[in-house]
């Protein structure tokens, strides 16, 4: 452990510029973020531009609203339940009864689909799911107007303050739109300029979609001509103003929508949800608010102020927190790596997209969504979700672990907003999510070593601990305690029975306990015995020959690219440090894994957060070219407004490719314990700054 103090220092003294030897550059951080900004000709068919706030997205095509492409309108809060099952014994949530394994000689009851209770099985998995808002477009009035039928189509996102303007003509006519989000409410603002508004040619519709039982919804969230199995109702609340309620069975919401011209808005076809809002004639310029929420609100943030409030949140979001400069290198590498990342640090605070998983959360992939947000000294951002929702899952993670026999709370895996996770094989199953809110707690007490930072944390630190040392099983025969089975280690694709300790989850569980420990001793309090017992005597990482293994008895690992999947024995040098107690890595066996991954691995087979755990990999190896070559594979490919593409496996965008890219570059720029300072390829010009050295 390296000195704290010394740390917090550097970084009073220097202000924002901690990696910057002398502290003495300022980036011009508008310069390099501008640089970035994406700039469309047509619509994409697969991702939008978006403006957005993290709580609240708004996805457009190419004339900046949703009128070609139904892209999404999505939020944190609005969900969506289909109506339970009426199969006899299997109506309600508690008719669920999961499925029994044995685990270590006695049964355990697990919330996997059960054969004999499909419907509701299945209801579980799909519900709720999370609900597209709505959509707004331009209406072309008597036309069957298509995006080709428009010419000179263009647009620009400028990050540095959130507006996509848009433009293109129609029938020789200029139309110029721009669009905003608002920062501290799910409000859009639209301003739309063009002649065409002042002979009825050109008027703003509304429509709503009903939700899908789509596991991947994605580009566009939900269906719009389901229109007989929901419900809206307009209410002209004034002059300027209207509100739409939209109910779909149990969930209900409201549009608000407020104008600055005269104008009329009507549903012109009863049965459909399209509402369609037309200017009185002579107006040129129409700027309109619509804001989205889960209760009727009164007043609508109007459109000068979300303009206001978007560029300056966003300017301090720039301007706040760390940031990386490579423009001085001309390498098409560090271009590409510096585009990376000012499209992916403006789309983790923008937000969602689509529905991957109906919209749920997944308990292990915070670590690849979130943690950059410490790592880039972006605090308020993280403390938008933690440890709030790890309190607030907290009762029902203690009630997972007691069902199941253990002590503490036990983190569920695929997520909705009540804490409930989806019954699953692999959803239940999983261990790796367990120990993350100890990452959170240590990045946040080196940024904030005070006692609120311990307090804050202490309850779910310890709810996690009490979990971690009663799941690991003590093997009378080995002396040692064991992880599973029955377990999915991160690489979801072996045989759950005979999956016993794998390499990640045992150093991740030692890091945990590491953390745990230390953080009781932190308030002068003692640590459970257990926790000390269990870490003392953690069945030792894995090994194939003279490399670690993905778990104990892997048959075949190198040769049978069968058993590949995430090589997630990288990341416990390289997203994890070395240990901090109990026996050393051994660092042939560190560079051997590392060397057989890159000759041996089936890359083909990997996507996503893999790239950057293995970048980080080589990184603490010291090797920063091959770090760079991971971080540029051609299988980890981000667009180019900056969203990660899928890949086979999984849908466009897959945002923890963004987080997880962004946990890398801060290594390379803000380094780590031990590795301090910059990292990157010979020669290149690097300006960092804001930047802690990582664990
Ligand atoms: C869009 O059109 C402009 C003007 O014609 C052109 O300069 C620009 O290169 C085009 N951009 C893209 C991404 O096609
Ligand atoms: C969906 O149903 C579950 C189970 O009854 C309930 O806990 C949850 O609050 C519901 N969610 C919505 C959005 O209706
Ligand atoms: C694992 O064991 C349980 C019994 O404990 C059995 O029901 C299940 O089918 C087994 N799973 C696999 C993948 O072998
Ligand atoms: C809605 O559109 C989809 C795709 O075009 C089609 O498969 C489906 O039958 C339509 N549903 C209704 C209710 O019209
Ligand atoms: C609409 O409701 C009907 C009747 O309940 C149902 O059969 C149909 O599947 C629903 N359509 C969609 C798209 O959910
Ligand atoms: C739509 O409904 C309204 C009232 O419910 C009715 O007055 C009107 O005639 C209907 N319009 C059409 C086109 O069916
Ligand atoms: C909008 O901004 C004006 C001027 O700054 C301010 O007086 C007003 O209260 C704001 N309105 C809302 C709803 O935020
Ligand atoms: C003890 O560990 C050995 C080696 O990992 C394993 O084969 C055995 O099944 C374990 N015993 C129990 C009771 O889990
Ligand atoms: C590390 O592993 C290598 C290769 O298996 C072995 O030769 C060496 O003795 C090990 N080093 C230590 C310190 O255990
Ligand atoms: C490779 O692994 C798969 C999955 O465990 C197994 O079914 C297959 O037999 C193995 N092939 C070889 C050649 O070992
Ligand atoms: C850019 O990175 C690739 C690996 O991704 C490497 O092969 C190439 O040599 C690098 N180019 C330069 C100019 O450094």
């Amino acid at each position: 452990m390296h000195s704290l103090g010394l740390y917090l220092y550097a970084f009073a003294l220097c202000g924002v510029a901690y990696a910057k030897p002398g502290c003495s550059s300022k980036i011009d951080r508008r310069k390099v973020v501008q640089q970035f900004n994406p700039h469309r000709n047509t619509s994409s068919d697969t991702t939008p531009l978006q403006v957005g706030n993290g709580n609240f997205a708004f996805g457009v095509d190419v004339t900046g609203l949703q009128t070609f492409q139904p892209f999404g309108t999505l939020s944190t809060w609005g969900w969506h339940n289909f109506s339970l099952p009426t199969t006899e014994g299997q109506t309600s949530v508690e008719d669920f009864t999961g499925l029994d394994w044995w685990t270590h000689g006695r049964l355990v009851n697990y919330n996997q689909p059960n054969p004999a209770q499909n419907d509701i099985s299945q209801w579980l998995i799909q519900n709720p799911q999370r609900v597209n808002l709505g959509r707004i477009g331009l209406a072309f009035n008597g036309g069957d107007v298509t995006e080709d039928m428009l010419e000179g189509t263009t647009q620009t996102l400028d990050l540095w303050t959130g507006r996509i303007s848009s433009s293109f003509k129609f029938e020789g006519q200029t139309v110029v739109v721009e669009t905003w989000s608002d920062s501290h409410s799910d409000t859009v603002g639209i301003s739309i300029e063009s002649a065409l508004l002042s002979d009825g040619t050109l008027g703003v519709f509304f429509d709503y979609p009903l939700p899908t039982r789509n596991k991947f919804d994605a580009p566009y969230v939900g269906v719009f001509n389901a229109t007989a199995n929901h419900t809206t109702t307009l209410d002209r609340s004034g002059e300027n103003r209207a509100s739409i309620r939209h109910d779909l069975d149990a969930t209900s919401y409201f549009t608000a929508i407020q104008w600055d011209e005269a104008a009329d808005i009507s549903r012109p076809i009863n049965d459909s949800h399209r509402y369609l809002l037309q200017p009185g004639s002579g107006t040129t310029k129409l700027q309109l608010s619509v804001a989205y929420s889960p209760i009727s609100i009164p007043e609508v943030v109007p459109f000068d102020n979300i303009s206001s409030a978007s560029a300056s949140w966003w300017e301090s979001y720039w301007t706040s927190g760390a940031f990386i400069d490579l423009t001085s290198t001309s390498s098409p590498n560090a271009t590409e790596l510096q585009r990376r990342t000012i499209l992916s640090q403006y789309l983790v605070a923008s937000g969602l997209v689509n529905n991957g998983w109906y919209g749920k959360f997944h308990l292990e992939m915070p670590i690849w969504h979130s943690l950059q947000f410490a790592r880039w000294n972006q605090w308020p951002l993280l403390r938008r979700s933690m440890p709030g929702t790890y309190d607030r899952f907290l009762e029902s993670s203690y009630a997972r672990a007691e069902a199941q026999g253990y002590e503490g709370a036990r983190w569920g895996k695929m997520t909705d907003p009540t804490g409930r996770s989806a019954p699953g094989e692999i959803n239940s199953l999983l261990i790796w999510q367990q120990p993350h809110p100890m990452y959170y707690a240590e990045l946040e007490y080196r940024s904030f070593p005070h006692e609120d930072t311990l307090s804050s944390w202490d309850k779910v630190l310890t709810a996690t601990a009490d979990f971690m040392a009663s799941y690991a099983f003590y093997n009378a025969s080995t002396k040692v305690y064991d992880l599973g089975p029955p377990m999915y280690p991160v690489s979801e694709n072996t045989n759950p029975n005979a999956t016993i300790n794998p390499a990640f989850e045992i150093a991740y569980w030692r890091f945990g306990l590491d953390i745990a420990i230390q953080w009781k001793e932190r308030q002068g309090l003692e640590a459970p015995a257990n926790w000390f017992t269990v870490r003392d005597n953690l069945a030792p990482l894995p090994t194939d020959g003279d490399t670690y293994a993905v778990y104990e008895g892997i048959p075949n690992m190198w040769k049978n690219t069968t058993v590949q999947d995430h090589p997630a024995m990288a990341g416990i040098f390289g997203l994890l440090p070395p240990p901090s107690s109990g026996p050393s890595l051994n660092m042939t066996l560190v560079q051997n894994t590392h060397d057989h991954i890159s000759q041996l691995w089936d890359i083909g087979d990997c996507w996503g957060w893999d790239f950057p755990m293995l970048a980080m990999n080589s990184l603490r190896l010291g090797d920063v070219d091959q770090a760079v070559s991971y971080l540029l594979h051609p299988l980890f490919e981000f667009d180019d407004a900056g969203y990660p593409v899928g890949g086979s496996r999984v849908a466009t965008p897959y945002f923890p490719g963004s987080g997880s890219f962004l946990l890398a570059m801060a290594m390379m720029a803000g380094g780590w314990d031990g590795g301090e300072g910059l990292h990157f390829p010979e020669g290149w010009n690097v300006k960092a700054e804001g930047f802690l050295p990582g664990l």
